[in-house]
């Protein structure tokens, strides 16, 4: 959450602190628990952290769910948010069965584009995201997956 990639595309209100971290996890369980998200950490064999990915519900009981994903600087490039995206993904599908499944991100957001276009995401639709980038109102791209697309 220092990193300025993450903070611009992922519009992370600064300063976010260290108790922002712990509170964040420390919601983790119940989130998923009430079926509210499913916040999944991506890691390499030895359990070292390289990102994160979320799958958040956006209409009841994950019927609708959106994911969204970061990759630490170093280790960008690897293609390891189109493998953590894939894999989210099946096991999205076998485990929450929604009638379908979105990814959200920044208009502009190139490196996000080609992530989810590699995963077999179609572009749907723009729509207002509410936030701010380099100070001005930006839209919100979102590409869906309809179920049982291969
Ligand atoms: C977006 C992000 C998750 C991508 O992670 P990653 O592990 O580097 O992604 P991958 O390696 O799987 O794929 C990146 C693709 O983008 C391409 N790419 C890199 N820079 C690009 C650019 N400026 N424009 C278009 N494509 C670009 C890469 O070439 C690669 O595609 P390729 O395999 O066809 O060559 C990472 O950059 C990130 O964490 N960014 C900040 C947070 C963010 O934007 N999250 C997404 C919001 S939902």
């Amino acid at each position: 959450m220092q990193d300025p990639e993450t903070v611009r595309w992922m519009a992370i209100e600064l300063p976010y602190t260290i108790e922002d971290a712990e509170g964040f996890i420390a919601g983790t369980e119940s989130a998923w628990t009430e079926k509210r998200a499913a916040h999944l950490v991506i890691a390499d064999g030895d359990d070292h952290l390289i990102g994160y990915l979320g799958v958040l519900s956006v209409e009841e009981e994950m019927r609708v769910v959106e994911i969204g994903y970061w990759v630490s600087a170093a280790h960008r490039g690897r293609g390891f948010a189109t493998d953590a995206l894939r894999t989210a993904v099946a096991w999205a599908e076998s485990e929450l069965r929604p009638e379908r499944i979105e990814l959200g991100m920044l208009a502009g957001n190139e490196r996000s584009r080609r992530v989810a276009e590699k995963a077999g995401f179609v572009f749907d639709r723009s729509e207002p995201s509410g936030k701010l980038l380099d100070g001005k109102s930006v839209a919100e791209w979102i590409f869906s997956l309809e179920r049982g697309r291969p």
